[in-house]
């Protein structure tokens, strides 16, 4: 016989999270949440009537073997059987909100009574409480990603902090090779397909240590790497010709940038005022030394650099408000963020891309992209201890001085601005900010056995999925873990993801 369960902390858990996902849906108009802002994504209010759903499928159905509470919604909001262009034509919200509060009430009245120690796997270890939880967590981030598919105007702005200016090395990082435990070896949380965990052998390579930048990529695009078919993949060439893509999701061309009509003057005149180190930053892209991650934080950073010396800082926020003038009078770009079009911010990672855009750009700088298993070994493996982190950092829970996770800045953060989130070799942002596309296809560890909710992974492992690794700025903390796997077709580009490239050594 175990211990006492911790219902009151399960419960309150739970409904924390619950207050989060209500408040996503209030930053849109009732209207707006029952529509489609993409066609590939279901209406904001579809997710909250899906989680309910699904806590209702396991708790109530599953566990108490009770019938549906609402046979219309459970068919309504079943992912599986009620096809995404069915799912337009919505009850009213505050329907919605109703149902999953009285599935909430039953809930947590199956948690007070439920025998915790009949061996049941959904059971064990408060298995499902964690499973609902992660699971509208994830929701959250599907919300969080139609959200800023949305127009600005369209959403009530939310006040968020700001994030430290931080200019990290961007010399990549030797990664000796080595064996390690890949896979969840902890006792916490895990998905079926994180497990059973498995040594793997990495050969050695050199690593960025950190993801891609919108200034990395916009050297990319400005150099025409969208039409030479020659760093493009035979299917990712096909996908491009076929979308006609020619800049990354949330990029808008903006206003004709001034300096090109304006001479050299006006840019010399700006760069004058830059601190030492900043100088050499040349405008337009085509006049930047080619690849080997050429951003902001190079360019900026003295070559001493060492990512926790505070004189890197140069100026800190002040060398930012410059940065982002020079942007406005160059770059031919604004960016759509969550709450408003700016100026393309150079130093935040690149989102909106699929994995054929990350491939291109990868093989443009003469690099390529990770596979899941260098990723991992990368974030998690600690050579003092010879064993792994739960997180990149160690196992401490994150915190908002190691990553940019749940929604706190609602948006990207520039990359590597959380120093003390580095993992043992040195990587930054491996946890938070953007996911981070692998080269690698989804498939199952040996020895994969089903968790009870067999639909989780299992479906998946056809060989069309590419693994993300790391979690984006709207992941929840505890999917943040090393061992965590998240999968898409290499095509989709609205998810919030970039990517860091490798090479071999
Ligand atoms: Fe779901």
């Amino acid at each position: 016989m175990r211990g006492p369960q911790p219902i009151e902390a399960w419960k309150g858990r739970l409904d924390s999270l619950r207050r989060e996902t209500l408040g996503l849906l209030d930053l849109v108009s009732e209207e707006t949440a029952a529509a489609f802002a993409h066609p590939e994504w279901s209406p904001l209010r579809w997710h909250l009537g899906h989680i309910a759903y699904t806590e209702s499928l396991w708790i109530r159905q599953t566990l108490r073997g009770l019938p549906p509470f609402d046979a219309n919604y459970e068919r309504l909001f079943d992912n599986i059987h009620t096809p995404r262009e069915s799912r337009g034509d919505l009850p009213p919200l505050s329907d919605i909100r109703g149902y999953a509060e009285e599935i909430r009430k039953d809930t947590r009245r199956f948690l007070e009574e439920a025998d915790w120690d009949q061996g049941n796997p959904l059971l064990a270890d408060g298995y499902i409480v964690d499973f609902l939880w992660e699971h509208e967590a994830q929701h959250q981030e599907l919300m969080t990603l139609i959200l800023q598919l949305l127009p600005p105007e369209r959403k009530r702005r939310r006040q968020s902090p700001e994030p430290a200016d931080w200019y990290p090395s961007r010399r990549m990082i030797r990664v000796p090779g080595g064996e390690f435990t890949m896979g969840t070896p902890g006792p916490w949380f895990s998905y079926d397909n994180e497990r059973p965990p498995k040594t793997v052998r990495v050969r050695e390579y050199w690593v960025d240590p950190a993801p891609v930048t919108n200034f990395d990529f916009g050297a990319f695009v400005h150099r025409g790497g969208y039409s030479d078919s020659s760093l493009w993949t035979k299917e990712g060439w096909a996908w491009k010709e076929r979308t006609r893509a020619s800049l990354p999701v949330h990029w808008i061309p903006g206003p004709e940038p001034t300096a090109h009509a304006d001479s050299e003057g006006l840019a010399a005149t700006t760069r004058a005022g830059l601190p030492e180190g900043a100088r050499q930053l040349d405008w337009p892209f085509d006049k930047l030394p080619m690849g080997a991650g050429r951003g902001p934080g190079v360019l900026l950073a003295p070559s001493s650099s060492t990512g926790s010396d505070p004189s890197n800082r140069l100026g800190g926020r002040i060398m930012s408000v410059e940065l982002r003038q020079i942007v406005r009078l160059h770059v031919p770009w604004l960016e759509r963020t969550m709450f408003a079009d700016v100026p393309l911010r150079l130093d935040h990672p690149v989102t909106g891309v699929s994995r054929f855009e990350a491939e291109a750009y990868a093989r443009w700088e003469g690099k390529r992209l990770l596979t899941e298993e260098e990723w991992e070994y990368a974030a998690a493996f600690d050579p003092a201890t010879g064993g792994v982190r739960r997180y990149p950092w160690g196992d401490d829970p994150p915190s908002p001085t190691r990553a940019n996770f749940a929604r706190r800045y609602f948006g990207t953060t520039p990359v590597g601005a959380f120093p003390e989130g580095r993992s043992a070799c040195g990587a930054l942002d491996m946890g938070g900010n953007v996911w981070e596309w692998t080269s690698s296809t989804f498939s199952p560890y040996p020895g994969f056995v089903p968790d009870a909710y067999k639909d989780y992974s299992q479906p998946f492992f056809d060989g069309t999925y590419a693994v993300l690794r790391g979690g984006s700025w709207a992941t929840q903390g505890p999917l943040l873990r090393c061992s965590f796997r998240n999968w898409y077709p290499p095509d989709v580009r609205e998810i919030l993801a970039g990517f860091r490239c490798a090479r071999d050594a």
